[in-house]
């Protein structure tokens, strides 16, 4: 019997890369990121992920603080360089028994263990082979799934196959911000395709082996927006939906690449031939028990005048180092003077996620969504031992309540993890950028501190838990 079985989900979630550390223990191969971060490359803020939160050996004292804080389920990620180290050869017993006791951990503390099997770490051989531009990856993952499936499936009742394959691929292959800091849109559209198709050849291992359990993917999801309401932006925002949205969710959700997706591409020029005959049966087979939401921001947007659609991205929290990546004019980003943003330039407007769902909900009826990430990075103080985070209460105050709104007005939301348990590595953004419930004392042996943040968390889920 699960641990949560039936109760809406309050948790928090991490990812294996961000916060384990550990990166050389027991059979564990290299990853993209363990390469990249010990590399020239990373030079905005040239830290690794060496240590990180120590939470390989630590992980017992977090589920404490979760249970502590009230918390009914934890979704982290498995290493994939810890279960088959090189990607693709021979499984290793020492690295899967170390999920193995963050699962009993879990479940021993009444703690819904959410498993998502890829986030953002590839194991090096593959990346050096071609990472998810080629199709051996989608073929090594599905290996790599059953694995997981085979081991943990009587005791993990959710799963996620791929954490962001749009915003995970948007900074690979279009910003270049993450390894393998490519800066081409056609490269990114293949990267993503095969990252979909590979969550989809999951879906069917796990089908076919008649687990209990239920299946979904992470998708970073956005509410679009316009300032002006008319048709010239209405056209804007739909381009902009297929381009963050349905691109992924049509996919993982309705099994089909959206028709006008492959369409719009082509007339972009870009090669899709990589999409094969017969793929179609496998997205078809491979469509989602429910769809994962990392509900962060808004897309704000307006028509693009000709000239290329512009991305952003903001490592540093410096205003000046908010560099564009321009890609083809689908549409163009917009911005609002009237609602804040935080230091790296985040929109801090909780009502979009109202927005998301009411669009998902109508988009996909039948699907229920769990918000697998929601937070807010800040560059948190510990004063006298105590950091008072009463900017990330208001932030996580708003999406909850917008959240619960939706869901009484007929949304099928099952469940709400904070991003991040504690704080962690925020990839090109380093450790000073934190979003934890629970600050980490890097420089005192990776001390844990709950921030107040976490205390309004345990509150708020004794009051409105249900
Ligand atoms: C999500 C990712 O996109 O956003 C997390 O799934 C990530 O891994 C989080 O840490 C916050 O982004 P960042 O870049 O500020 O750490």
């Amino acid at each position: 019997m699960s641990a949560a079985a039936g109760r809406f989900l309050w948790g928090s979630a991490t990812a294996a890369y961000q916060c384990e550390g550990a990166w050389r223990e027991a059979d564990k191969g290299p990853s993209n990121w363990d390469v990249f971060c010990h590399s020239e490359a990373n030079s905005v803020n040239p830290v690794t992920g060496d240590v990180a939160a120590d939470h390989y050996h630590r992980f017992e004292e977090d589920l404490d603080l979760m249970v502590a804080g009230g918390q009914n389920a934890y979704r982290f990620s498995i290493a994939w360089t810890r279960v088959i180290p090189d990607g693709t050869g021979a499984v290793s017993e020492a690295g899967l028994a170390h999920y193995d006791r963050v699962i009993d951990a879990c479940l021993a503390r009444g703690i819904e263990p959410m498993v998502t099997l890829y986030h953002y770490d590839l194991p090096q051989p593959l990346f050096e082979r071609g990472g998810w531009e080629r199709r051996e990856t989608c073929e090594a993952f599905a290996r790599y799934a059953r694995t997981c499936f085979e081991r943990y499936g009587d005791r993990v009742r959710l799963w996620l196959t791929i954490n962001e394959p749009n915003y995970d691929t948007l900074c690979s292959y279009a910003i270049g911000n993450y390894p393998p800091n490519v800066r081409d849109l056609d490269r990114r559209w293949r990267a993503m395709y095969h990252m979909l198709l590979a969550s989809a050849h999951a879906v069917r291992e796990f089908r076919s082996l008649g687990l209990s359990g239920q299946i979904g993917l992470v998708s970073d999801s956005y509410y679009i927006d316009t300032l002006v309401d008319d048709p010239a932006y209405d056209e804007a925002a739909r381009n902009a939906d297929l381009f963050f949205n349905r691109s992924v969710n049509d996919v993982a959700v309705l099994g089909t690449l959206p028709p006008e997706m492959r369409e719009r591409l082509e007339a972009d020029g870009c090669d899709t031939s990589y999409v094969l005959p017969g793929d179609e049966d496998i997205l078809a087979e491979g469509r989602v028990d429910f769809l994962g939401v990392n509900a962060y921001e808004r897309e704000l947007v307006k028509p693009s005048d000709g000239s290329p659609t512009n991305l952003t991205a903001n490592n540093t929290g410096r205003p000046e180092d908010n560099h564009e990546k321009t890609v083809r004019g689908w549409f163009t980003l917009d911005s609002d003077p009237s609602v804040p943003k935080n230091a790296w330039g985040m929109e801090l407007y909780p009502r979009s996620v109202y927005g998301l769902l009411m669009d998902l909900r109508e988009k996909y009826p039948d699907t229920p969504v769990y918000i697998t990430e929601n937070g807010m990075g800040y560059a948190d103080e510990l004063v006298d031992g105590r950091v008072r985070d009463d900017y990330r209460i208001e932030y996580l105050r708003g999406f909850v309540e917008w959240i619960l709104r939706a869901r009484a007005e007929g949304c099928d939301v099952r469940g709400y993890f904070v991003w991040s348990t504690m704080d962690l590595y925020s990839w090109i953004n380093g450790y000073r950028k934190r979003y934890g419930l629970v600050y980490v004392d890097y420089g005192d042996d990776c001390r844990r501190i709950p921030k107040d943040s976490f205390y309004w968390y345990r509150d708020m889920i004794k009051e409105r838990g249900e």
